[in-house]
């Protein structure tokens, strides 16, 4: 087998990574792609680090059981807690996250300096963004509001423009960061680009919205290519497990990937 045919692994706390799977369906359809979403323990985003990380260990020990060629972490939350932690036991593996390639795209774009991140109390909490962003652009200033609210409503298919409760909650939310003049905004969270139009019907279209599912598929293009492990074929179909309720996530994969998954989702138990 081929380095560049080998599987990329990856995982979320549940069914948000699927953003992530469907930029890099659009950006690079030719990638196997083994999906993990740990459903069984999501959401990870109100967890400590210490136990984000033990999760995030045993879903990556489960993609490595595959030959895989590189591992996503397709979620914004265990990115920011165990990202270091998966580097530093597998130091082979190429290891791919969202916070970085979305913090550098901020940095580079924004014209006023200051950028606003949105994500879960987890993330906010970690810092990542604020260090990532300040590393590309010392001059930045980050302002960060943890929202919590936003993964349930989302999960609930309450992210449409004329839905008063999702407005509310998001306007709740994002007041302080208009107030703070913002010119970009990091969507930080995987379920967050189905609320890029509320957002953006709020925030106004002065404020440049960056999306950390389509900036980690980016920049995983450009690394792959890098490493030659770009894989140029045909769309492959896919490998997608979840560790609790299958059909739930089954139900939900169109509204995360605008289509329906083409195969079976299997339930499997990695503890
Ligand atoms: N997918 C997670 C993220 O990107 C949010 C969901 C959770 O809290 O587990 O941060």
């Amino acid at each position: 087998m081929k380095e560049s045919d080998k599987y990329i692994g990856v995982f979320d706390s549940g069914i948000g990574g699927l953003t992530v799977v469907k930029s890099i369906i659009d950006d690079i359809p030719g990638e196997n792609i083994i999906y993990f979403g740990d459903t069984a323990h999501v959401p990870y985003g109100t967890r400590s680090k210490q136990q984000i990380t033990e999760y995030v260990m045993n879903d990556v020990r489960f993609l490595n059981t595959f030959n895989i060629k590189a591992i996503v972490i397709a979620c914004n939350t265990a990115d920011s807690a165990a990202k270091t932690e998966v580097e530093k036991n597998y130091p082979d593996i190429p290891i791919f996250g969202v916070v970085e390639p979305a913090s550098e795209k901020a940095a580079h774009i924004t014209k006023n300096n200051r950028i606003g991140v949105i994500a879960t109390n987890a993330t906010i909490r970690s810092k990542a963004y604020e260090k990532a962003i300040k590393k590309y652009n010392p001059d930045a200033e980050v302002f960060s509001v943890a929202c919590p609210l936003l993964v349930p409503l989302v999960e609930e298919g309450r992210f449409k423009t004329d839905d008063p409760v999702i407005s509310e909650v998001v306007e709740e939310y994002l007041t302080p960061l208009k107030e703070k003049e913002i010119d970009t905004l990091v969507l930080g969270c995987t379920h967050y680009p189905l609320l890029h139009d509320v957002i953006s019907a709020f925030i106004g279209d002065k404020t440049e919205i960056i999306s950390s599912s389509a900036a980690a598929a980016e920049h995983l293009k450009t690394e792959l290519a890098e490493l030659d492990l770009l894989n140029s074929g045909e769309k492959k179909p896919g490998k997608y497990f979840v560790s609790d309720n299958a059909e739930f996530f089954e139900q939900k994969a169109n509204m995360f990937m605008g289509d329906s998954l083409d195969v079976k989702v299997e339930q499997v138990n990695i503890e």
